[in-house]
């Protein structure tokens, strides 16, 4: 147990890692999921949102007073505002109109400034697409550029990947005391899957890396690409962040919403764990490998935010 913390940042991280007995049990593989809404932002962005502010802190690109702006589904933009508060900081979330209003709210009570981007004009609440993604862009630019913000990019910058190489990955590598066969993730900004995987590989080059997409946009995957308008918030743009590495990618996977949607609902009736739609997915991709992973393989996979992110979807009725 942690002694008494300086502040809520200390928080952050050694989240805990859990075999899902019940999910694996009549499977040939087993799967075992770190849960990151244990961070106090309820996700996995916590991580990365320290690391993002520290480094421009340490590069003299933030300064005492500045204003931080952000362009996020929610997540980033939650572990932000926290590192924001902790430290004194302005902090803009830019965001469309489509993502849970949850995630707004929590924003708020944080005390960021939520700027809302309509959806494209076929848009609907629920589904963020690519073009919606591109509208949230141009205005974060401009707003970036007139209050003269510190942006920190999570789609551009390395510094998101590294969080990972250095905290999660090294996390589940001790965690699973070495034991490990494959690992896999959703990707959005790619952060996750990118120094994640890095981070197992250095340990032992035949950790098995998969990324997770949606069946209707598996654009890593080099395939056909039939709509960016899915339901599993967080990734699945058709993105690739400069900072990929394919030599990290030992294949892919793809999950439908209604995979996701149903994994996600199973986690929570029979393993106690309420984590969101992108947890879903992950899980359901995970019991994918047995087709190509030997018997009794361990799997590992993040769960990255929590189901209370999305009350007001139709996950949880
Ligand atoms: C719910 C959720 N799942 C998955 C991801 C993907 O993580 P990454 O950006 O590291 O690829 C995100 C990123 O914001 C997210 O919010």
């Amino acid at each position: 147990m942690k002694s008494v913390l300086n502040n809520i940042l200390g928080a952050v991280g050694e989240t805990p890692l859990v075999h899902l007995k019940k999910i694996s049990e009549r499977e040939k593989i087993n799967v075992y999921a770190k849960i990151e809404y244990f961070n106090p932002g309820l996700s996995i962005k916590d991580r990365v949102a320290i690391k993002f502010i520290e480094e421009a802190e340490k590069n003299g690109k933030l300064r005492p007073g500045a204003t931080v702006i952000e362009r996020t589904s929610g997540n980033m933009g939650t572990g932000l505002a926290i590192v924001c508060a902790v430290k004194g900081y302005k902090f803009i979330a830019v965001m469309s109109e489509g993502n849970s209003v949850e995630r707004r709210r929590m924003l708020s009570a944080l005390g960021a400034e939520v700027v809302l981007v309509p959806q494209a004009p076929s848009g609907k609440p629920g589904f963020v697409s690519g073009e919606d993604l591109e509208l949230v862009e141009t205005q974060t630019k401009e707003l970036a550029s007139k209050l003269n913000a510190y942006r920190p990019d999570q789609f551009n910058n390395p510094d998101g990947a590294k969080a990972h190489e250095e905290t999660t990955g090294q996390e589940i590598w001790s965690q699973m005391d070495g034991k490990i066969d494959a690992f896999v993730t959703y990707v959005g900004s790619g952060g996750t899957f990118v120094g994640t995987s890095r981070a197992l590989k250095n340990h032992n080059k035949n950790v098995k890396c998969f990324v997770v997409e949606p069946e209707s946009a598996p654009y890593l995957a080099g395939k056909k690409i039939l709509s960016t308008r899915h339901r599993i918030q967080g990734g699945g743009y058709a993105f690739k962040p400069p900072f990929w590495d394919n030599s990290l990618v030992d294949g892919y996977l793809t999950v439908s919403d209604e995979e996701a949607m149903n994994s996600a609902r199973n986690l929570a009736a029979k393993e106690g764990i309420f984590a969101g739609y992108s947890s879903g997915a992950n899980v359901a991709a995970c019991l994918k490998t047995a087709e190509v992973l030997e018997k009794d393989s361990c799997v590992v996979t993040i769960l990255p935010d929590s189901g209370l992110k999305y009350l007001s979807t139709d996950l949880f009725i």
